[in-house]
Parts: C-alpha cells; sequence; structure tokens
C-alpha cells in the first residue's frame, strides 16, 4: 500500500508493517493536453507509432557490427550461446507478439521457440531447462497470469528476461532482466504501440541470438537496416489512413468477419482480429488462410468479409488461392497487398497497400493498417473506443 498525503508517502504491507522502498523516476510525461488533436487516446497512440518505435531502436543497432545492443538482458555472448530454448508467455496482445517473435527466433536465430498463454504455463507443467530462455512479455508488467509464469519460471531455473514497458512494473522486477520498450504511456485499453513495439524488440533480440550463432555480418547488416526502416514505413502506413477509413466504413455493417494470414503475419491476424472485437463488438476470427477449408469455409457467404493478408512475402501464392476459395463462396474481401502489387486487383476493390518489406517487417506495418480499420469500422458503428465494456487495461486477476 502506498498512503499518499501532501507531505509524505507512506508504504506498507497488507499487513500494515511498514516498508522502505528506494525511489525511482519515471521519465513518462503524459501530455498536458490529453488527446491533442485526436478524438481518442487509441488514435492518437496509432499516430505515434513512428516516434515510439524510433524510441524502442534507440541506441540499441550498432550498424558496423550489423548487430544489436541489448544491454537490460545482461548476458555474455558464452551465455547467450547456450540458450536451447525459448518460451514466450503472455496474454492478449503481448501473445500476439510473441507468436510473431517465435518466427524470427527460428528462422533468423536458429532457436527452437515456442509461446505459451500465460494462464496455461504454470499447470502444463512445462518442460524448462537450464538453458532454457523464458521470455515474458507484458505492455503493463503487471498481468497477472504473466507474473504467475515469471514466477514458474524463475523457480525452475530458467534465464528469465522480461519484455515490459512499464518501467519498474513487477514482471520487470521479478525477471531481474530483460529490455524494456520505451513505448510511452499506452491510455488505450487495446494495445496498439505496445504491440509494434514488442515485435521491434523481439526482432532485435533475434537478431542479437542469430548473429551469436550462424548469422553472418552481411546478413546482421541486412536486418539492422529493416529495423532502421521501420518508423518511415510505419509513417508511410499512416498516409493510408483516408483510404483505410473508407474501407472500414464501407465494411462497418458486418457483424462478422475473419481475418486469414500465413507465416508471420498469421499472428497479424490474429491481432487484426482482436483489435475488432475488443472496440467493435462485432465477431471477428483470425485463422491461419490454410485452415479456413477445414471449417470455418462453411460459415462464409456475401455477409460475411474476408480481411486477407497478401502481402508480398514467402506464402503469397497460397494465400492468392485461399482467397479465391473465399471469392467462390461470394465473401467479400478486403486485401492487404503490398506497394502496387496488382495481384489482388481481380478478386476485390477493397485494397489496402502497406510498403513494400520483408516478411520480418511485414507483421509490424500490417498491423498498424489493421488497428486503423478496426478504429474506423468501431467508430462508424458509435462504440466506445477507448475504454471498450467488459476489458481492462491492466488485468490483475487470475
Ligand atoms: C488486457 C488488455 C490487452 C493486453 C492484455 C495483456 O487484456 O486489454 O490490450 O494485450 O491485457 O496485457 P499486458 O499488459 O500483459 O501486455
Amino acid at each position: 500500500m502506498a498512503i499518499l498525503t501532501p507531505s509524505r508517502v507512506d508504504l506498507r504491507t497488507l499487513a500494515n508493517v511498514p516498508v522502505q522502498r528506494a525511489a525511482s523516476q519515471v521519465s513518462w510525461e503524459i501530455s498536458a493536453d490529453g488527446k491533442g488533436v485526436y478524438d481518442h487516446y487509441m488514435l492518437k497512440e496509432i499516430y505515434e507509432q513512428p516516434e515510439s518505435v524510433e524510441n524502442t531502436i534507440r541506441g540499441r543497432l550498432n550498424f558496423k557490427a550489423g548487430n544489436a545492443v541489448l544491454s537490460g538482458l545482461n548476458l555474455t555472448p558464452r551465455e547467450m550461446a547456450q540458450i536451447n530454448r525459448i518460451v514466450v508467455a503472455a496474454c492478449g496482445s503481448s501473445f500476439h507478439a510473441g507468436l510473431v517473435g517465435s518466427y524470427y527466433f527460428e528462422d533468423i536465430a536458429g532457436i527452437p521457440a515456442s509461446v505459451e498463454q500465460a494462464a496455461e504455463f504454470r499447470y502444463r507443467n512445462p518442460i524448462i531447462e537450464p538453458n532454457t530462455l523464458v521470455l515474458p512479455i507484458s505492455q503493463s508488467g503487471e498481468t497477472a497470469d504473466t507474473l504467475a509464469a515469471v514466477r514458474e519460471a524463475v523457480n525452475k531455473g530458467a534465464i528469465v528476461a522480461a519484455l515490459c514497458n512499464v518501467v519498474g512494473s513487477t514482471i520487470a522486477r521479478e525477471s531481474g532482466r530483460g529490455i524494456y520498450l520505451h513505448a510511452g504511456p499506452e491510455i488505450s485499453v487495446a494495445s496498439t504501440k505496445a504491440f509494434t513495439c514488442q515485435v521491434t524488440v523481439l526482432l532485435m533480440l533475434a537478431l542479437l541470438l542469430g548473429r551469436n550463432r550462424r548469422l553472418n555480418h552481411e546478413w546482421g547488416e541486412i536486418l539492422v537496416k529493416e529495423i532502421e526502416s521501420i518508423p518511415g514505413l510505419l509513417r508511410q502506413v499512416l498516409e493510408q489512413a483516408p483510404r483505410i477509413e473508407q474501407i472500414a466504413k464501407a465494411t462497418a455493417h458486418a457483424d462478422d468477419l475473419f481475418y486469414i494470414g500465413r507465416g508471420c503475419l498469421y499472428p497479424a491476424a490474429l491481432e487484426g482480429a482482436l483489435k475488432l472485437k475488443e472496440i467493435s463488438y462485432v465477431h471477428a476470427e483470425g485463422y491461419h488462410a490454410a485452415e479456413l477449408k477445414h471449417g470455418p469455409i462453411a460459415l462464409l457467404e456475401p455477409s460475411v468479409p474476408v480481411v486477407a493478408l497478401c502481402n508480398s512475402i514467402p506464402g503469397k501464392d497460397k494465400m492468392l488461392g485461399n482467397i479465391q476459395e473465399c471469392c467462390a463462396r461470394r465473401a467479400p474481401i478486403i486485401a492487404i497487398v503490398s506497394g502496387d502489387d496488382d495481384c489482388c486487383d481481380k478478386f476485390t476493390d477493397s485494397i489496402i497497400r502497406v510498403p513494400d518489406s520483408s516478411r520480418f517487417v511485414a507483421p509490424i506495418t500490417t498491423v498498424v493498417a489493421l488497428q486503423i480499420f478496426a478504429y474506423y469500422f468501431a467508430r462508424e458503428r458509435g462504440c466506445e473506443i477507448d475504454q471498450p465494456r467488459n476489458l481492462a487495461k491492466s488485468v490483475t486477476v487470475e
């Protein structure tokens, strides 16, 4: 408990025993004008993303070495080289960020990675060995299930490194090491900038672990440049907002939507659907595009739009086949494509263009487009956006 009076701060345990704690300064400033020119915090935070990602990567890229510098990890090269498995534990949007990260760890660093719903972590008796790196991911650093996973992992002797936004939060403290996001305060219940910063940190971590292993200097340099380009690419996505708004308004009558993706755009589809559910109260489901025909395709009809993530990354040809399957059921398609790609022109007029990028950066740009889509969709339906019914920013009960 912290008992605040005009003259002092009195700290006590719940048993009312006075305790002393060292003070730590939080450098965040909630701007005096609150939402500023924006109607909602969510929109403000969507627009802050280029700058938030800049803050996330500031001082953490070494161009010469083609590597990332993540000092909060506090692991020697030898200790890093001994990590033989990565297990992410997280909830909600942070869980989706972790799913993107698992593609990075396997693809870039060659380390087997899995992602656990934090709520399941303790109950499924996870295999944690001394060389397992457990990564709790949490914007708030206070989510009860993620904290319980941290305690279980610490107890089992894992190397635990937290990815948190809130400095000094419980998860950050109890993990003992980690990487802060520096996304700045996130007020809107639906997470936006924390997600993009989490994925950016995961990409830097995969680069660091990769360079510690088989990833050569040349590839390291390529990845460093890609990471550096993210803020600029996000600015280009934000320029598309008027077009995305139009498409969202034209779709806002729908009561059921599917989001489909492949590869590391599959978690992006899950996150896009979650954004829509959270703020518009409309049923939206994220699916791996190939899974559609194993059930959900039965639900497709002209009243059920499909948001198809068809960026120019490996697997696009298969994705085009999946879109065709949806068209055959006369489901309206909203396609996300890279740059001027005309691959979806024959299927739909509702095309959202995100800048061309590698498969690693595509989930970040694409999710920002989906955030904007969800925002205008919910707004068109007259929903409360910053504080949706039944949801909390920080879930501190299990
Ligand atoms: C709540 C929030 C979500 C968030 C999740 C995990 O459900 O509404 O936006 O993704 O908790 O929160 P965390 O702070 O652990 O990232």
